[in-house]
């Protein structure tokens, strides 16, 4: 997984309403040819125009591929976000998805070993920074890109912390989890520059986004770094379950390692079920939950000013989750209680 900014820019350039993704120097990966081409340079173009969305249909058919050319692993799964990119615009402009591209989407989504629809792997960790995929252009489609980078630089501290925990949980060495509390606090701050995120520019690309099929949509749900965590830190058989569940039906591609986090707490425990036999060991391990909590607040506080209506649980989640805010809230419920009773 690489996860970097996007050559020639800066952390602060992210969200910035001075520049524009066209101004993106670029390094072409298109693994379905025309089609590649088609979704990275006409696609957000046709669905900024009003006038144009009707051609769509007709676009996308005249530059599909017949059949599957021979990709790499890495090539299958950018393949994948592309074909996935042009459903979900079909789709939401309600138009069908036609036989032939359901029929790429199905081959592709088996060829990757994924489920059949935009995950929030495609998006995050698939989405090339040097050739990106985006349903917007312009200053809108930099923020778009924004968003999906700075998910990708947050994963990469919570998989650190990921890492740090459970070395700790194998070797007892609790030294480690200082480690991981700093990569808590360094996502939190990066937490803060979704600050610059507009709520129009977000509704601009956040429209693309939904579940269908009975399939579940791309939502942070599926943030590897924040499932791991959940399972490392309070190891409640519901997460367990519930992550090798989503890990079966192919919303995590990067199997191993959640895998392998899966195998850690079923053999050592989490890392709250090692307090409680190690009460010591009560405030440095309350100190990496509230590290865990603050950032889980932040992402709230954002949720809160850019789309109210979840909070409310007037609006489903991108995820498809009617009642988003139940969700929200309950992890912070759980966060809140397991540091009280370290602490208490
Ligand atoms: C401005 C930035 C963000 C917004 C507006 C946002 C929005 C949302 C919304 C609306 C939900 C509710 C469920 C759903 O939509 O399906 C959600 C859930 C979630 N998001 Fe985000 N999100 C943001 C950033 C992030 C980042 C950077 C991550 C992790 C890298 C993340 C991880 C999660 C997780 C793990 C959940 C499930 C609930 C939980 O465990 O707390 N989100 N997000």
């Amino acid at each position: 997984m690489v996860l970097t900014i996007p050559e020639g820019l800066s952390i602060h350039d992210l969200f910035s309403p001075n520049k524009s993704l066209e101004d993106l120097c670029r390094t072409p990966n298109r693994p379905l040819g025309a089609f590649s081409d088609f979704v990275v340079k006409r696609l957000p173009f046709i669905l900024a125009d009003s006038d144009c969305k009707e051609i769509l249909p007709q676009a996308i058919e005249q530059t599909i591929p017949v059949s599957l050319p021979v990709l790499s692993d890495d090539a299958v799964r950018l393949a994948h976000l592309d074909v996935q990119m042009a459903v979900q615009s079909l789709l939401r402009h309600e138009f069908p998805k036609g036989k032939h591209l359901q029929s790429l989407a199905t081959q592709l989504a088996q060829r990757s070993g994924q489920t059949n629809i935009i995950t929030y792997s495609a998006l995050i960790f698939d989405n090339p920074t040097s050739d990106p995929r985006t349903f917007t252009q312009g200053v809108a489609g930099l923020a778009e890109l924004s968003f999906y980078t700075l998910h990708g630089l947050i994963e990469a501290q919570l998989s650190d912390a990921v890492r740090s925990v459970r070395f700790t949980l194998s070797t007892h060495y609790f030294e480690r989890l200082e480690q991981a509390r700093a990569s808590l606090e360094k996502a939190q701050s990066l937490m803060h520059c979704f600050d610059k995120l507009t709520s129009a520019y977000f509704a601009a690309f956040r429209q693309y986004l939904f579940a269908h099929d009975g399939f579940t949509g791309p939502s942070g749900v599926f943030s590897p770094g924040f499932r791991q965590l959940d399972t490392l830190l309070l190891g409640e058989p519901v997460d367990l379950d519930k992550l090798t569940d989503d890990l079966n039906a192919g919303y995590f591609p990067d199997r191993k390692d959640i895998a392998d986090t899966i195998a850690h707490v079923r053999q050592w425990g989490s890392l709250f079920n090692l307090a409680q036999q190690k009460p010591i060991l009560g405030k440095s391990m309350g100190a990496i939950l509230t590290a865990n909590l603050d950032l889980r607040r932040d992402h709230y506080a954002q949720i809160r000013r850019l789309i109210p209506g979840i909070i409310e649980n007037s609006m489903a989640g991108t995820s498809g989750d009617q009642r988003p805010n139940v969700l929200l809230t309950d992890r912070m419920r759980r966060y809140s209680e397991a540091i009280r009773s370290l602490t208490a």
